[in-house]
């Protein structure tokens, strides 16, 4: 619950906790664009160090991490093989080619994995025919928008195939820390498959702004001042960075909490009713999609009646609703919800 709201829209939406506020509140800072905020070097080197990675920096959004990655790992008219339903295609405004004017080979996903052989298909293989554009970046993400985690075997495999033909992998790792959640394993283990990660501290790990990006010191230095020419050089950024820090220390160890919400109120939702709701797949992080199956109401209805019981829940994209569980959404949170279900079909 936030305020007397309960937002299952997604993990965006998280406040900072009380803990974040008043670190926020004390924190030493200094001017990041000299380069001596003691609290944003303090986030950057101990998120380098998690992720096993040389270098780390302090952007502003995922969506700029990733902006940056590809800028940093570019060069115009190159060409990036990706998925053609992840974030940089269908939700970064176009960036990719107002900002690097880089050419994107989207490939089809089963199960959320591109497959190896049409990677390798892809990859451009006569550099030296002037027709030819380059393959310079394969990007992967890792949990996609859609809730579904990449094993390690998949990112090693590409990453094998990526170094075959020397080029670098970059890994959206948005909620990163939930993938390595559901895996059971590090997420260092996951960055190690890539050359550049970029995660988020302002999605389930509740800092209020903030992402990370991570990679080998050249090209982490080359991002800097690419996130300068995007007037992205942040001055006492060490008032977020020390949210960014708690988000990092001790959001991450508490993700399985919301990864468990996810399941039990899919289970929950699966048995409401004379089958009022088809669930997809199962939870494999903390996002729970359904269609309306019997349900006796539409979906702008129930949105709309839900919202009038201070309930927020996106609209349906093609048929398909998700509710997305994280800190502020409580075992309680998911009765009550069901309740407002149960009672809305009348
Ligand atoms: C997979 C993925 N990548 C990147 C982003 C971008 O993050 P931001 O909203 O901070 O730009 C998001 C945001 O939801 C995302 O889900």
């Amino acid at each position: 619950m936030m305020g007397n709201w309960m937002d299952f829209r997604s993990d965006t939406v998280t406040w900072p906790t009380e803990a974040m506020r008043q670190a926020m509140a004390a924190a030493l800072v200094g001017d990041d664009v000299y380069g001596d905020d003691p609290t944003v070097l303090e986030l950057e080197n101990s998120a380098a160090e998690m992720l096993g990675k040389e270098a780390a920096l302090f952007v502003a959004s995922g969506t700029m991490g990733n902006q940056l990655a590809i800028m940093a790992q570019t060069r115009p008219s190159d060409e990036i093989i990706l998925s053609d339903r992840c974030h940089i295609v269908w939700h970064e405004a176009g960036a990719a080619a107002l900002l690097s004017s880089v050419q994107l080979r989207c490939l089809p996903v089963e199960n959320g994995k591109m497959s190896l052989r049409q990677i390798e298909a892809t990859i451009r293989k006569t550099p030296e025919d002037i027709h030819s554009p380059t393959t310079r970046l394969i990007c992967l993400e890792n949990a996609d928008s859609d809730g579904t985690v990449l094993d390690l075997a998949y990112m090693q495999a590409v990453r094998e195939l990526a170094t075959r033909y020397q080029i670098p992998v970059h890994l959206d790792g948005a909620r990163l820390f939930n993938a390595a959640t559901a895996l059971g394993i590090q997420a260092s283990e996951l960055a190690r498959e890539a050359d550049t990660v970029m995660f988020c501290l302002s999605k389930g790990l509740c800092a209020p702004v903030g992402s990370i990006l991570a990679g080998p010191r050249h090209v982490i230095d080359l991002a800097r001042r690419k996130r300068k020419i995007l007037g992205g050089g942040m001055r006492q950024a060490g008032v977020l960075a020390a949210a960014g820090l708690l988000a990092l220390r001790e959001m991450t160890r508490r993700l399985d909490e919301d990864h468990q919400n996810a399941r039990y109120l899919a289970q929950r939702l699966a048995n409401l009713g004379a089958s009022w709701f088809k669930i997809e797949g199962t939870p494999q992080i903390n996002m729970v999609f359904f269609r309306l199956d019997q349900y006796p109401r539409s979906a702008e209805n129930l949105v709309s009646e839900l919202k009038k019981r201070h309930i927020l829940v996106n609209g349906a994209d093609e048929g398909v609703f998700r509710l997305v569980c994280h800190y502020w959404i409580t075992v309680e949170d998911i009765d009550h919800l069901l309740e407002m279900l149960t009672e809305l079909a009348g």
